[in-house]
């Protein structure tokens, strides 16, 4: 029976790992609508409470009044609006790089990237832990990889000793999306350079997140476009709005411009979400008290965490992933939580490594300290603290 595609599917139920998706019915924001109910939201990447903001979403409106909706075209046709070329000098400016290059999102950005500056003679060297798009794009582009140990410096030393690739490309999760630790980014670029090959940091989690000014790792470890020669972001993040970008040197921006198979072949951008993220980066940028507050909240869970004594793993990013093991049991705790108005989502295989399920919570300015009194009060709750703690004894 060549296509029986039921009998995957139920094994797949039977594992825990069977998707559902929820039907949303409101903004993005603590207070959500989801199938129908009011929910209290602990996990959407909307890390500045940016998606719904009044100036961000009145921007776009105007801007779809000046472009009318679609995109149109790819930028090289004619799809290369005047608001995304505005947001490509902003960006650059943010990121202190020569230029930028907007793509029509993360994923598609990763995917052209690696396959234009990628060949099969060349050799690439990932986290074990990046993110998926990372490591489709390895594949894809047919270049040898490589996976290091998780944030390990050492691992990647040796295995760069024994390589004698002529170029050689290692790439990080800035923040890394399913544990919200944070890259060793300033030895990663050091290694870089001695083996004379480059580094690419996809900052997602990062860029809103860390640094002063939200410019993430990047800021925050002051690396330059030569430590840090290609630094990818999104825009559906911190941005609160859809899309991506690379920054880099003139050269990088330019090759990709002719290479980058996932930018040539698609259509622009709608402009308007251009124009409403030129918004989003100057509030992004200018309103820190955004920052401040997330790092509170995180403090504030994380004290109320340990004095509960649950599973958290280390992070002091917006992503505070309670570690559970069994992907079963992710999804009971997710539906307890569920029950009692709170949504966090159980992440699993093959989202992260078996046995390593997860309830990922994440954290926005929008949120507020009642709203963290909520959640810690549910997962006080002798019903839920004893299905991740005792989860969590058996592991350990
Ligand atoms: C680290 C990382 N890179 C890339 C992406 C893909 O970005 P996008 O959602 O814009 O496709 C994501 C998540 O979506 C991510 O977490």
């Amino acid at each position: 029976m060549p296509f029986d595609l039921t009998t995957e599917l139920l094994a797949r139920q039977q594992t825990g790992l069977y998707r559902r998706r929820k039907t949303v019915d409101s903004p993005q924001g603590p207070d959500m609508v989801v199938n129908g109910r009011l929910m209290l939201a602990f996990c959407s990447n909307d890390y500045l409470g940016l998606a719904n903001h009044q100036q961000v979403v009145a921007r776009f409106r105007q801007a779809a009044d000046d472009y009318g909706l679609g995109g149109g075209a790819s930028h090289l046709v004619v799809g290369h609006s005047r608001a995304h070329h505005q947001l490509e000098e902003a960006l650059a400016e943010f990121t202190g790089r020569d230029r930028v290059l907007l793509f029509a999102n993360g994923y598609m950005a990763n995917l052209g990237v690696i396959s234009a500056l990628m060949g099969r003679q060349d050799a690439l060297f990932q986290d074990r832990l990046n993110h998926a798009s990372l490591l489709d794009a390895g594949q894809l582009s047919g270049v040898r990889s490589q996976r290091y140990q998780h944030r390990d410096v050492d691992n990647l030393r040796t295995r760069l000793n024994k390589n004698d690739s002529w170029r050689k490309l290692i790439v990080t999760d800035g923040v890394f999306s399913m544990d919200g630790d944070i890259a060793p980014v300033t030895a990663l670029a050091e290694l870089a350079s001695q083996h004379q090959g480059w580094l690419m940091v996809d900052d997602a989690h990062g860029f809103g997140c860390l640094g002063n000014n939200g410019g993430g790792v990047a800021e925050l470890y002051g690396l330059d476009q030569q430590q840090l020669p290609v630094l990818m972001g999104t825009l559906g993040k911190a941005f609160g709005t859809y899309g991506a970008f690379v920054a880099g040197s003139e050269a990088l921006i330019e090759t990709l411009t002719q290479f980058a198979r996932t930018y040539i072949y698609t259509t622009a951008l709608p402009p308007a979400v251009a124009a409403a993220t030129l918004t989003s980066l100057e509030i992004l940028q200018h309103q820190g008290w955004r920052r401040v507050h997330l790092q509170e909240l995180i403090h504030y869970f994380r004290t109320g965490c340990e004095q509960l004594g649950l599973p958290l793993l280390s992070s002091s990013t917006p992503i505070q992933p309670l570690l559970v093991g069994c992907a079963n049991r992710s999804v009971q705790i997710s539906q307890k939580l569920y029950d009692q108005g709170i949504m966090v989502t159980p992440i699993r295989p093959p989202t992260v490594p078996k046995g390593t399920a997860r309830l990922r919570i994440t954290f926005s300015a929008a949120h507020q300290r009642h709203h963290v009194d909520r959640l810690l009060d549910t997962l006080a709750m002798p019903s839920v603290a004893a299905l991740i703690t005792d989860e969590h004894r058996e592991r350990v």
